[in-house]
């Protein structure tokens, strides 16, 4: 408890996004992950495979994006690092252990961003007011120089969580929550088609809660129904094995990674609703 507390105030966030609950679920991602890092392994060894397999399709590597830090254990980074001659790693909240990290890659640099561009206005946001729109712009303007490749890594779903979960308590509604949470999706699904290279996509599917003898209790989409493209490869995470919610129930996601922008490869998501 007193260990968490420590990395809560040495998290890095925006004002808005501590007011959220961002660095809180930096921590809490940090605490699930030490309980259960043997669990979790098999999902972090292959979302690095496929990390390493799109990066293989890239001509040019000047600049190499990566959304979605967190405890940086499913990113691999030394390899990363010795193919591209920079690499930006994004977030939204940096924990120091993940700030300490880095500083072993000279050329890897960790930056404090939110990839929806949406934190800033919601944290002002009251029920009555125009929710703001989730812009594919958003991504964009990450850094002035273009990417020569993009890996969103097992960050899609949990984009619109903390933004539903705030709009929620200031009163509105469930149905219209979801739906600025697709638009959250769409968006970022957008942003990443709008780049000029090739893009890995690792991303929640579904959530699948299953009973003590191993049978599906529920089983739901983790992207509030909205199309992912086309798995090239597919997985499970035992994200919150029996013990982690409760003694009967244990978590697991079904995990989708593909490519876009890539020769061959097509999708073409819904426009982003508002
Ligand atoms: C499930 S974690 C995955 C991160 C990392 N790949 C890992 O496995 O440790 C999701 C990450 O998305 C980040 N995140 C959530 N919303 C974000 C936003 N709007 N902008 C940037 N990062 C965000 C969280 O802070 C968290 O580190």
């Amino acid at each position: 408890m007193l260990a968490e507390l420590l990395i809560w105030a040495g998290t890095q966030a925006t004002r808005p996004a501590r007011q959220l609950g961002y660095a809180k679920a930096a921590v809490s991602l940090w605490s699930r992950r030490r309980r259960w890092a043997r669990e979790w392994a098999e999902h972090e060894a292959n979302t690095r495979d496929f990390a390493l397999m799109t990066v293989g399709a890239c001509r040019r590597r000047d600049t190499l994006w990566l959304l979605g830090a967190g405890t940086l254990a499913d990113l691999p980074l030394a390899e990363l690092s010795a193919l591209f001659r920079h690499v930006l790693v994004f977030d939204i909240a940096l924990l120091p252990q993940a700030r300490a990290a880095v500083k072993r890659w000279p050329n890897v640099e960790l930056r404090l961003a939110d990839v929806t561009g949406i934190v800033g206005p919601l944290s002002e946001w009251r029920l009555g007011m125009p929710l703001p729109i989730p812009s594919i712009e958003a991504m964009r303007d990450l850094d002035p120089v273009p990417p020569d490749c993009v890996l969103s890594l097992n960050l899609l779903s949990q984009l619109p969580l903390l933004p539903m979960d705030y709009v929620q308590r200031q009163g509105l509604t469930v149905q219209a929550a979801e739906t600025f949470g697709r638009a959250i999706l769409q968006a970022h699904l957008h942003g990443l088609l709008g780049f000029d290279c090739p893009v890995g996509l690792v991303a929640d599917a579904r959530r699948i809660w299953r009973n003590r003898a191993g049978e599906v209790v529920l089983s739901e989409s983790a992207v509030l129904d909205v199309s992912l493209p086309a798995p090239e490869k597919s997985w499970f995470w035992p994200v919150a094995p029996r013990g982690e919610i409760d003694n009967e129930t244990g978590l697991e996601i079904g995990v989708e990674a593909s490519r876009l922008n890539t020769a061959g490869v097509t999708f073409s998501p819904p426009a982003p609703t508002q």
